[in-house]
């Protein structure tokens, strides 16, 4: 069974993000989904979510392409979540090119897929200014 492993904060969930789950599980047979934690997203990141983790857990696993999701709490766990979980392949969408090609050292294939082009939660948040819906 080849193992595939992905990471995001995955907030207001957009067809984005499905179809970056889509690709990252047809490269493998199971996908864990390393979902970062509010505290994370917000003393790492300088993010606040609009869902808080459980929430943002709760339509993760609802979605067929999600084996199991699990926190990021630290940007140094990617090391030990690929041997703990016996990943082969470490995927990300192509923002984060060259970011973690320090993975390859532990035996995994890094791969980047091209983003869904205009779409992101930035650009929802954004529009909903913008068009007066909010
Ligand atoms: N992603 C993608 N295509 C998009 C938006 C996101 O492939 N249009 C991917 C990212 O590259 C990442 C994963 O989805 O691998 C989670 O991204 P995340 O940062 O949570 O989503 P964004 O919409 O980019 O959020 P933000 O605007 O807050 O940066």
């Amino acid at each position: 069974m080849k193992r595939v492993i992905t990471y995001g904060t995955f907030d207001l969930l957009h067809y984005g993000h499905i179809n970056l789950l889509k690709r990252a599980k047809s490269l493998g047979d199971y996908l864990v989904v390393v979902l970062s934690s509010d505290e994370f997203n917000w003393e790492k990141k300088q993010k606040k979510c609009y869902f808080s983790y459980d929430q943002r857990k709760l339509l993760l696993e609802s979605i067929r392409y999600v084996d199991i999701v699990i926190p990021e709490i630290s940007w140094d766990q990617k090391r030990e979540d690929v041997h703990k979980y016996n990943i082969d392949t470490f995927v990300m969408g192509d923002d984060w090119k060259g970011k973690f090609d320090f993975l390859k050292e532990e035996g995994v294939e890094v791969t980047y897929l091209p983003r869904t082009p205009e779409i992101s939660t930035t650009q929802i948040k954004k529009d909903l200014k913008q068009r007066n819906l909010i």
